[in-house]
């Protein structure tokens, strides 16, 4: 298994009698890119505050690069770049100067304005001001901002929203470009599913301060897993025929649902034919990522 970035345990956050964080287990793995998804007031913010030590947790504890968050927050915080709010930045001066105010607060060596400069591909703009750049490029110049310091953890709230869809078109491959170019590990919430789909490698799913999915974008497909769609009649004669085979079957209206897992579709088929049922539709079901997600997170819209 590979070396754990990240790993809370039980961390939580309550205000007052309402919790905002619900005792989650992160697990963001080196060099992965890892989607927080959860729609809008699940908690991304909270737990994100959490890590970098804005907000002091209610309960539990966070682990950056195997170091506690509550014991050891300073020695943590130089090794992540984070963007949390909307960057502010001064229009009135240049990329480079902008960066400059950064790196003197940092002590960052000056070889490090023109890395990351080159990394997010501003390089050509370096000296033009800030309030003429397009809204993408000052979201990359915040990324640039956020890399100064050779940073080994980027840990982004929302990093594309308010942005046009080509600012988030560039936004989006410079994120995914980051872990393979810098070895970095990147943790970026979302609550837009596409968007984790096309950027992450791993995702955790929150909604309401709950995390109730964790695991590679794969594992997350895994669970579409194909329904056979059913319409025989009479249908509770067909359904308890069906059960009798050992199948989970479940009604909705008036089709028959089975997992398909191994099962052979023509199979089922003749059998109830067979046992003299009318079959008058039989289809297989793949579900897609939307109807997985709002299946976990139990219809709360994204
Ligand atoms: N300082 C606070 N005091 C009281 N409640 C808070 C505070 N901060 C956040 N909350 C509540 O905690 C819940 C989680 O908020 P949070 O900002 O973490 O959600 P989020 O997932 O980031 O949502 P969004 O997608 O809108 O950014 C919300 O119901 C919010 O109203
Ligand atoms: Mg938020």
């Amino acid at each position: 298994m590979s070396e754990l970035v990240v790993e809370t345990q039980d961390l939580t956050k309550k205000y007052g009698n309402f919790t905002a964080v619900d005792g989650i287990d992160l697990q963001v793995r080196k060099g992965e890119i890892y989607g927080f998804l959860g729609p809008n007031g699940a908690g991304k913010s909270t737990t994100i505050r959490m890590l970098l030590g804005l907000v002091k947790p209610t309960r539990g504890d966070a682990r950056i690069f195997g170091l506690s968050i509550r014991q050891s927050p300073m020695e943590i915080l130089k090794r992540v770049g984070a963007i949390v709010e909307s960057p502010s930045y001064y229009g009135n001066l240049t990329a480079v100067e902008n960066l400059e105010i950064t790196r003197r607060i940092l002590g960052a060596d000056k070889k490090e304005i023109d890395r990351v400069l080159e990394i997010v591909n501003l390089s050509q703009w370096k000296n033009k001001k800030v309030k003429n750049f397009s809204l993408g490029m000052k979201q990359r110049l915040a990324i640039a901002q956020a890399l100064l310091g050779n940073r080994e953890l980027l840990i982004l709230d929302e990093p594309t929203n308010g942005l046009d869809p080509a600012g988030i078109h560039e936004i989006r491959q410079l994120i995914k470009n980051l872990p393979g170019m810098l070895g970095v590990t990147v943790l970026m919430s979302s609550h837009i599913l596409s968007e984790v789909e096309l950027t992450a490698t791993s995702v955790g799913i929150i909604s309401r301060g709950r995390l109730l999915f964790q695991g590679t974008l794969e594992e997350l497909r895994r669970k579409s897993e194909n329904e056979i769609c059913i319409e025989a009649h009479p249908q509770d004669k067909a359904l308890k025929f069906l059960e009798s085979k050992g199948l989970k079957v479940k009604a909705r209206g008036n089709r028959l649902f089975i997992k398909k897992n191994s099962l052979d579709a023509a199979a089922l088929n003749r059998a109830l034919v067979m046992e003299g049922f009318d079959v008058t539709h039989l289809s297989t079901e793949g579900k897609n990522l939307e109807d997985i997600f709002l299946e976990i997170t139990g219809g709360d819209a994204i």
